[in-house]
This record gives C-alpha cells, sequence and structure tokens, in this order.
C-alpha cells in the first residue's frame, strides 16, 4: 500500500488489538504509532514527576486526567516524523480529548475495532509484553518461541499489573462511560471505520487496510 498520508486514531475497548494492529502497520507502512499508554508506563518505570502523577491511575484502572493527556499528545505531535502520518493508539479517550485534538491536528479516520467483553478477559489476562522493546504476545494465540523471552530483542517478558481481572474490569466501565460516546462522535463527523476485532491479528490487519483507503486522501 503506498501512503501519503494516514492520520489514525485507534479507537475501541481494552484488549482490542489496538497496539497489536498500530505496530503491524508501524513495521509495514512506517506510520508511527503513538501510544499514550506506553507514553504512561514508560514514565512510571522511570519514576518522573508524570510517572508519580499517574501511577496510582493506571493501577485502578481509571483514565488519566484530559489536561495532563491533552499536553503530552499536543506536544508529542509537533515532532516532525509525525507530520505526514500518525496512529493514536488510546487517544483521544473522552469527548473533551477529541475536541482539543481537533483543534491542532485533523485525523482523517477513527478506527474502531469491534471486540466482545467475555473475548477482552481472555486477551488481557493471557497478554505478555516485552520489557525491552514493548513487543506484544499472548500465552496462547501468539506465544514466544522461548517460554518468557521475546522473539525479537531476547527481552523479559512481563504481565501487565492492570491485566489483572478487577482491573480489567475497572477498565471496560471507564471504556464504556468515558470512551464508547466517540463512536457516535466520529460517526457524526463521517470518519468512523468500523472493523470487527474478533478474529485472528492476521485477518484483523487485512481488513484494515483493504477498508482504510476510502478516508485518506489522494
Ligand atoms: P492503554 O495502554 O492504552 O490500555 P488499553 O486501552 O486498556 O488497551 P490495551 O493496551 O490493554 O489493549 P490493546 O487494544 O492495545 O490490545 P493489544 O494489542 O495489546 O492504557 C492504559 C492506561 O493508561 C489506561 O487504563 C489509562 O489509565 C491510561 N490512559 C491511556 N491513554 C489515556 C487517555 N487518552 N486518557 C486517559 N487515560 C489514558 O492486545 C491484547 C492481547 O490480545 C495481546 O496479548 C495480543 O497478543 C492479543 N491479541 C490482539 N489482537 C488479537 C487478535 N486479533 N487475535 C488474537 N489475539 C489478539
Ligand atoms: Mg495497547
Ligand atoms: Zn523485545
Amino acid at each position: 500500500m503506498n501512503i501519503q498520508s494516514m492520520k489514525l486514531i485507534f479507537l475501541g475497548p481494552p484488549g482490542a488489538g489496538k497496539g497489536t494492529i498500530s505496530k503491524m502497520a508501524a513495521e509495514r507502512l512506517g506510520v508511527p504509532q503513538i501510544s499514550t499508554g506506553d507514553m504512561f508506563r514508560t514514565a512510571v518505570k522511570e519514576k518522573t514527576e508524570l510517572g508519580l502523577r499517574v501511577q496510582a491511575i493506571l493501577a485502578a484502572g481509571g483514565l488519566v486526567p484530559d489536561e495532563l493527556t491533552i499536553a503530552i499528545i499536543r506536544e508529542r505531535l509537533s515532532w516532525p516524523d509525525v507530520r505526514q502520518s500518525y496512529i493514536l493508539d488510546g487517544f483521544p479517550r473522552t469527548i473533551p480529548q477529541a475536541e482539543a485534538l481537533a483543534a491542532f491536528s485533523s485525523p482523517d479516520a477513527a478506527v474502531d475495532f469491534e471486540v466482545r467483553d467475555d473475548l477482552i478477559l481472555f486477551r488481557l489476562t493471557g497478554r505478555r509484553v516485552c520489557r525491552a522493546c514493548g513487543a506484544i504476545y499472548h500465552a496462547v494465540t501468539k506465544p514466544p518461541k522461548v517460554d518468557g523471552i521475546c522473539d525479537l530483542c531476547g527481552g523479559e517478558l512481563y504481565t501487565r499489573n492492570d491485566d489483572r481481572e478487577e482491573t480489567v474490569k475497572a477498565r471496560l466501565r471507564a471504556y464504556h462511560e468515558e470512551t464508547e460516546p466517540l463512536i457516535g462522535y466520529y460517526a457524526g463527523k463521517g470518519r468512523l471505520l468500523t472493523i470487527d476485532g474478533s478474529p485472528d491479528a492476521e485477518t484483523v490487519y487485512t481488513t484494515f487496510i483493504s477498508e482504510i483507503g476510502r478516508f485518506l486522501k489522494k
């Protein structure tokens, strides 16, 4: 696929595959993936001022305040690598975030990956992530070649501390209350692409690529 410009938002509940599909697009198309969740987790790990502020919120499965999240994305979108293309993985997540984004960038489409709640729990409790490079695995659907070790870089795989069942339920509640209204928001602008996120990742990616073209400028 030859693209000039592709500015996308990835919507969808926790475990929908936003990280998985955006990393495939980053590798195959060179589109930068920007994950607010990854940025917050890095801040927590490095114990920065931001990290200390958001640590408890992430651990409880709540949402980080809009002002903080918007400021981070506004700054990141000023870098030269995202002038033509980006995938925002996990931002915006509230209507005020979407309205703020519209004031400093114009996304071509919001892609909503639909996955049922029962499949989400299976995906998240089996997820393993590489501590070194961030590659995403699953104990059943995408196991590493060697248990506990990243295929790509040899790094150690870990379980995110918000992937425990109680925290997943809190994240799902936050999703249904705060984030789901964005589906109607982008549909109303004629910018919503809905993709079935439940088949295997390769099928989801292929469907996404075959459908997204109609939202992009020629
Ligand atoms: P974030 O890191 O964005 O978490 P999330 O939205 O809950 O989404 P996940 O990363 O859990 O799921 P995903 O859709 O990326 O799925 P993945 O590809 O990994 O946010 C974390 C926290 O940060 C939030 O709770 C909040 O506190 C804060 N935050 C972040 N952004 C914010 C914002 N804008 N405003 C306020 N707060 C914010 O896949 C999951 C698993 O399933 C993996 O194991 C994978 O291998 C497997 N899998 C994926 N796709 C498939 C498939 N098609 N078939 C089989 N298995 C699959
Ligand atoms: Mg993710
Ligand atoms: Zn790795």
